[in-house]
């Protein structure tokens, strides 16, 4: 019997990123996010933490190769693949060190490959702070495709839209895959990429800490302190060697499962409620 609810709970696990500088990419993870780097293949690093986990990989730097998702247990794994199964939708075969056998993969309207699977037992070292990978968001042209693949398809749940007035039409989308108040974002944008990725840190203090933390090894804070409308949370934004945008956050909302999407104005107060705002359109 398939699982009414899908994809719910699941949570984003690993990225696995493409980088054409392996070493600086390898040393900036290590150095500045606290990971421990162990070379897999020869173009395959896993950057391991007991929070958070990363693949770098040769490729176009900027682009992910995979946003890897982990289920609940094997019978959920098992209910959502059935479900995409029936749904008609291409699975791929794409595998990742950190996953267990079982796992798959779909790609979604904008091309963007996501992996579905179940983590093998991992015993990475504990960070230098806090903060477990918690969401990844891309830039989108068509968001209204995408949305509408993620929740019907998939049963991601939305928790907040931002639309224009004007026209009507939506410029961003925060979608939930448990309680946490998103674990995948889109916003509107002239092109598909990927926009940035998050670690959710434990309290406000963690901020600080990462702050400072930043200062020590030279990493520009670009966008914060603020906090976010969508979601209520507090972040600051740093950029790796290659220019993607990561951010710390802390104190992200929790939604039920049934929690109706709130809508909000085009503008920068969905983004930043306390200053300025990385407007994507
Ligand atoms: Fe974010």
């Amino acid at each position: 019997m398939v699982n009414k609810k899908l994809i719910w709970p699941s949570t984003l696990h690993h990225l696995c990123l493409a980088t054409r500088n392996l070493s600086a990419m390898t040393r900036w993870y290590q150095n500045v996010m606290g990971l421990s780097p162990q070379i897999l293949a020869d173009n395959l690093v896993w950057l391991s933490g007991s929070q958070r986990n990363m693949l770098l990989t040769r490729g176009t730097p900027g682009t992910l190769r995979f946003a890897a998702f982990s289920a609940h247990d094997d019978k959920h794994l098992k209910n959502i693949k059935a479900h995409l199964i029936a749904q008609k939708l291409h699975l791929k075969k794409l595998s990742s060190p950190l996953f267990k056998n079982s796992c798959f993969a779909f790609v979604d309207p904008d091309g963007n490959n996501i992996l579905l699977g179940l983590p093998k037992s991992l015993r990475g070292k504990r960070e230098i702070l806090p903060g477990r990978l918690q969401h990844v968001v891309f830039a989108t042209n068509q968001l209204k495709r995408n949305v509408a693949f993620y929740t019907d398809t998939l049963g991601f749940k939305v928790s907040d839209i931002v639309r224009e007035d004007t026209t009507g039409e939506d410029t961003a989308c925060f979608l939930r895959s448990d309680k946490m108040h998103h674990s995948i974002a889109f916003f509107r944008a002239p092109k598909a990429k990927l926009d940035h990725f998050a670690n959710e840190a434990d309290c406000w203090n963690d901020i600080r800490d990462w702050g400072d933390h930043f200062a020590a090894n030279k990493v520009e804070i670009v966008w914060g302190a603020g906090r976010h409308g969508a979601g209520n949370n507090l972040f600051i934004f740093v950029r790796d060697p290659d220019g993607n945008s990561l951010e710390i956050s802390a104190e992200l909302e929790m939604f039920s499962y049934n929690q109706q999407p709130r809508i909000w104005s085009h503008g920068p107060r969905p983004l930043n409620l306390w200053g300025e705002a990385w407007m994507r359109s």
